[in-house]
C-alpha cells in the first residue's frame, strides 16, 4: 500500500481486508507495515505514522499485563483492548487476536466471540494453527467476519512446542507448514502472519500463496511485516529476540523524564508560578493575607501568589 489513497476531501481513505489481500509484493505493492497497538493513544501514534494495519495483538497479555505468555489473556481483556483501539478510528485496517480458548472448543463459540471482537470494533481477527482450525476458520468466514492465519511460532502454542522457539527448521516441518499455509488460504484467510520460522521457508510458501504473508521473525521476502509496538519504539530494556529492531529507546526517555520530575518536586522547582492556576485578587486576599514574593528560605505560600492568575 505504502502511499494510500485519498478521498475527494483529501482525507486518506480506510484500509480495508480488500486492499490487504491484493497486497502481493509480486504483484509490485510495497511491503505491508503491521503494528500492534493495545490502547487509543497507540493506535493514533501507529496510524499517524502511516501503517497498513493495527493489531490488537494477545502480546498484550506479556507487554502491558505483566504475564508470562499470552495463555492468561481472556476474550474480556481483548473486547476492553480493542475498545480502546478502535476509539482512535484509525484509517488502518484494525485487526483483533482471538486469544486462546476462544475459537477451541467449537465452531459456534468461534465465531460468537470473533463477533465480540468485531463489535468492539475489529474489522478482522487473527487466530493461531493450520489444519486443526478450519472449522472455526470456515465457521468465522461463513459469518462475514475476515479472518487473518498465524504459523509458525505460535505463541498460544508455547507450551506445546517447548518453549517460545524457531519453526519449521527441518524439511517435513517446513512441508507441513506449508500445507496449513495453503488450506488456509484456500480456506478464505484474507492474510497470513508468518512468526518465527527460517528466511526460507517463509520466502516459498509467499512465493506460493496468493494471499499476502506477513513477517515476524520470518526474514525480508514476506509480503508485509510486523513488530510489537513496545519493542520497536524500545519502552521496555529486556533482551529481545534478533528479528526485533529498536527506533527509539523511549523506555530510557521515559524513565530519565520521570526521574527529572520528580527531582524537580523533590527539591520544589515543580510546579512553577506560570504552572499554577491562581484566583482573583480580593479571593486570594480574603483567604490569606497578601504578601510580595516569599523571603529566601521561606515557606511559599498559597497567599504569596495571589492576584497572580
Ligand atoms: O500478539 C501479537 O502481537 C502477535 C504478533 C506478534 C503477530 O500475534
Amino acid at each position: 500500500m505504502g502511499s494510500p489513497a485519498s478521498g475527494s476531501d483529501g482525507s486518506r481513505l480506510q484500509v480495508t481486508v480488500p486492499d490487504v489481500a491484493a497486497a502481493k509484493r509480486a504483484s509490485g505493492r510495497p511491503p505491508l507495515v503491521m503494528v500492534t497497538a493495545y490502547d487509543a493513544c497507540q493506535a493514533r501514534i501507529a496510524d499517524r505514522a502511516g501503517v497498513d494495519l493495527i493489531l490488537v495483538g494477545d502480546s498484550v497479555g506479556m507487554v502491558c499485563l505483566g504475564l508470562e505468555d499470552t495463555l492468561g489473556v481472556t476474550l474480556e481483556d481483548m473486547v476492553h483492548h480493542v475498545r480502546a483501539v478502535a476509539r482512535a478510528r484509525p484509517r488502518a485496517l484494525l485487526v483483533a487476536d482471538m486469544p486462546w480458548m476462544s475459537y477451541h472448543t467449537s465452531p459456534e463459540e468461534a465465531v460468537a466471540n470473533a463477533a465480540q471482537l468485531v463489535r468492539a470494533g475489529a474489522r478482522a481477527v487473527k487466530l493461531e494453527g493450520g489444519a486443526k482450525r478450519l472449522p472455526a476458520v470456515e465457521a468465522i468466514l461463513s459469518a462475514e467476519i475476515p479472518v487473518m492465519g498465524h504459523l509458525g511460532l505460535t505463541p498460544q502454542s508455547v507450551h506445546a512446542l517447548g518453549g517460545f522457539r524457531v519453526q519449521a527448521k527441518e524439511l517435513d516441518q517446513a512441508r507441513r507448514l506449508a500445507e496449513d499455509a495453503s488450506a488456509l488460504a484456500a480456506a478464505g484467510c484474507f492474510a497470513l502472519v508468518l512468526e518465527g520460522v527460517p528466511d526460507v521457508v517463509a520466502g516459498r510458501v509467499t512465493e506460493e500463496l496468493a494471499i499476502p504473508t506477513i513477517g515476524i521473525g520470518a526474514g525480508q521476502w514476506c509480503d508485509g511485516q510486523v513488530m510489537v509496538f513496545h519493542d520497536l519504539l524500545g519502552l521496555e530494556d529486556k533482551a529481545a529476540p534478533k528479528f526485533v529492531r529498536r527506533y527509539a529507546q523511549l523506555g530510557a526517555a521515559a524513565t530519565e523524564a520521570i526521574a527529572r520530575f520528580a527531582a524537580d518536586v523533590r527539591q520544589g522547582r515543580y510546579p512553577s508560578d506560570a504552572e499554577s492556576y491562581h484566583a482573583r485578587d480580593e479571593v486570594a486576599a480574603s483567604l490569606i493575607g497578601l504578601g510580595g514574593p516569599p523571603a529566601p528560605g521561606e515557606a511559599d505560600t498559597p497567599g504569596r501568589h495571589a492576584g497572580r492568575r
